[in-house]
């Protein structure tokens, strides 16, 4: 008994991580294995006292039997299954770069789209573009009158012009003109002219049948245009702007 103690105390002695809930089992097994340790013991005692033994062949099979109980109370569980195996790293790899490429085409598309309808917001609206251009009946401009209407917020003149005053325009010695243009080079139609009503000096919006060359007149500081919108006298320094137009049957679309 003195034997079964001992090996209880050096099986308790030599477990350092059986864990509370695992202690169960393992007396339980400790038990099973003294038990048989204990019968065995007294076999080997009996054959002792009948001079088959010594006492050192005994105690060499006690210690036997300590050390099968001791193992049999430390069995550690097998977790070869969730070890990697050689090739495991590179399947990791090769997945891990998986994840990081799908994540950054999910955010490029998220990011284009983002700017798509950030730029589509920011663009100009149907109503907006409408009043981009202008839409002028002709028929409803004499000849010899002027019409000024607002485009994009700039005045712009239209003039329905008479063949004198179209004669009068291409008798003009160009080279002269501080801004040198042909008419024809201003007009698309020579009974139509077309011009943004701004005096090219500092933006004043001068008067039409005005001035020294019966076209316009710029009482801000004293410029004067001709009849197809050339500076010819006064401060300005390029003739009157001709904004992008068309006609369309009988309607001027400026814009
Ligand atoms: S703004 Fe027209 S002449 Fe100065």
């Amino acid at each position: 008994m003195a034997s079964l103690a001992r090996t209880f105390a050096s099986s308790l002695s030599n477990r350092t991580y059986t864990t509370g809930a695992a202690s169960a089992p393992a007396l339980k097994r400790f038990f099973s294995v003294a038990t048989s340790n204990k019968e065995e013991e007294d076999s080997v005692k009996q054959r002792s006292v009948g001079g088959l033994l010594n006492r050192s062949q005994v105690n060499a099979i006690s210690s036997q039997s300590v050390m099968q109980a001791r193992h049999s109370t430390t069995n550690i569980p097998d977790f070869s299954k969730y070890k990697k195996t050689k090739n495991s790293g590179e399947a990791s790899r090769t997945f891990a770069y998986m994840m990081i490429g799908s994540t950054g085409l999910l955010t490029a598309a998220g990011a284009q789209a983002t700017i798509t309808d950030f730029l589509s917001n920011m663009s100009a609206s149907a109503d907006v573009l409408a009043l981009a251009k202008a839409e002028v009946e002709l028929a409803s401009i004499p000849e010899g009158k002027n019409v000024t209407i607002k485009w994009r917020g700039k005045p712009v003149f239209i003039r329905h012009r008479t063949e004198s005053e179209i004669a009068e325009a291409n008798t003009v010695n160009v080279a002269e003109l501080r801004d040198p243009q042909q008419d024809a080079e201003r007009v698309k139609d020579p009974k139509w002219l077309v011009m943004l009503g701004v005096c090219t000096h500092l933006g004043c919006v001068p008067i039409g049948e005005a001035g020294d060359f019966g076209g316009w007149y710029c009482p801000c500081h004293g410029s004067h245009y001709d009849i197809s919108g050339r500076i010819r006298q006064g401060p300005a320094p390029l003739n009157l702007e001709i904004p992008e137009y068309n006609f369309q049957e009988d309607k001027l679309i400026i814009g």
